[in-house]
């Protein structure tokens, strides 16, 4: 049986750093209101046309080059957004485009927070069958056009920020080493919750100048609610996948969660009496970047040295859906 390994990382933000002092301009809001909720001191903001395609195209050049690889060496592309370039077709398209790779699968995957560690599940699963040998697994957002920089949307448009992370993945015949578990989960009750209403198919037609007026195609959230399910599901999740790999929380050198809200990673590193240096943290310089914020956060771990070669990495994530899910890896 094969194994999946990561073979490299890579990441990009937009040079445009946002901070709470300027987002203090546009809304009613406040650099202590937004640290102190969120722990957020600043996010970068994608340029004027610049797409998840073409941050993830930088991100992916990088990791591209830290293994020693070429773009044609990609056999399949995952990618994980809530923010594509376009309503269709999918991002992983012009992606592909962009890094000029051609006939290979581009899977879009649509699970927010949780759609790194869900692209994860579907790589692995293509990997561990050989049926592919290199896949580029990504998550890549722009949120800084989709929120309302007004007071009306000031309760999500001070959380997010842009921003693209990637892995290469491949198989190895190594038992103890690479994906050692993932574990996916929705409860599709929750859907609204965290969830923007419009562009909508379900209604004719789909987008109106109403819809954009009434703020239906900015995020909306019962903040509470996934604060209270976040904080259970994501220790849950891990402690699932810790058991599957037959480990324990004590053998982890890092867990590296969803960068949700910092508040949220330090109840959970409190609920599982983690140190705090074992909780990974970059949300305060890049917000919440939802599909991005795992290999974001893996990458920065990874080059400057906070994991090693043979460490054993742990992963939680939840998001609107609601979606969760866990993985570990010997990296
Ligand atoms: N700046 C200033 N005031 C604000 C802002 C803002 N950006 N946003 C909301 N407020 C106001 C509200 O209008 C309200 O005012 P009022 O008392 O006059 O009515 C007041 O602040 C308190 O609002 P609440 O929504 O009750 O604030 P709360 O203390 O619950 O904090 C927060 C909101 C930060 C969203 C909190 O619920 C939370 O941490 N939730 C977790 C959800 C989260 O972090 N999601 C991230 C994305 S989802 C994910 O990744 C899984």
């Amino acid at each position: 049986m094969l194994q999946t390994e990561f073979i490299s990382t890579g990441m990009y933000v937009p040079e445009r750093v946002v901070t709470n002092h300027e987002l203090e301009g546009y809304m009613d809001t406040s650099d202590e209101w937004i640290r102190q909720r969120s722990g957020i001191e600043e996010r970068h903001w994608a340029a004027e046309d610049e797409g998840g395609s073409d941050m993830a195209k930088v991100a992916t050049e990088r990791a591209l080059e830290a293994a020693g690889m070429e773009a044609d060496e990609i056999d399949c592309i995952v990618l994980a957004t809530i923010s594509p370039d376009h309503f269709f077709p999918g991002t992983g398209v012009f992606l592909q485009r962009k890094l000029g790779v051609k006939n290979i699968p581009c899977l879009d995957i649509r699970n927010q927070c949780t759609g790194f560690l869900y692209g994860l599940e579907v790589a692995d699963a293509f990997i561990k069958v050989g049926k592919y040998r290199r896949v580029l697994l990504v998550g890549t957002e722009v949120h800084s056009s989709g929120i309302t920089l007004s007071t009306e949307g000031r309760d999500t448009a001070v959380l997010f920020g842009d921003g693209a992370g990637v892995a290469i993945l491949g198989p190895t015949e190594d038992q103890d080493r690479g994906v050692l578990a993932v574990r996916t989960h929705a409860d599709g009750r929750h859907a609204e919750k965290l969830w923007a209403p419009a562009p909508a198919c379900i209604k004719k037609p789909f987008v109106t100048t109403e819809m954009i007026d009434e703020g239906l195609t900015r995020p909306h959230m019962d903040g509470r609610d996934v604060f209270k399910h976040a904080i259970t599901k994501m220790p849950a999740a891990l402690y699932e996948v810790l058991e599957l790999a037959g480990c324990s929380l004590e053998d982890l050198a890092m867990v590296i969660p969803h960068q949700a809200n910092l508040r949220i990673s330090q109840a959970v590193a409190k609920g599982l009496g983690l140190a705090d240096d074992k909780m990974y943290s970059n949300i305060q310089r890049y917000g919440n970047t939802t599909a991005a914020s795992i290999p974001l956060a893996l990458h920065e771990c990874v080059s400057e040295g906070r994991i090693q070669r043979g460490d054993l990495v742990g992963f939680t994530a939840f998001g609107s859906g609601f979606t969760w899910g866990g993985a570990v890896v010997r990296w």
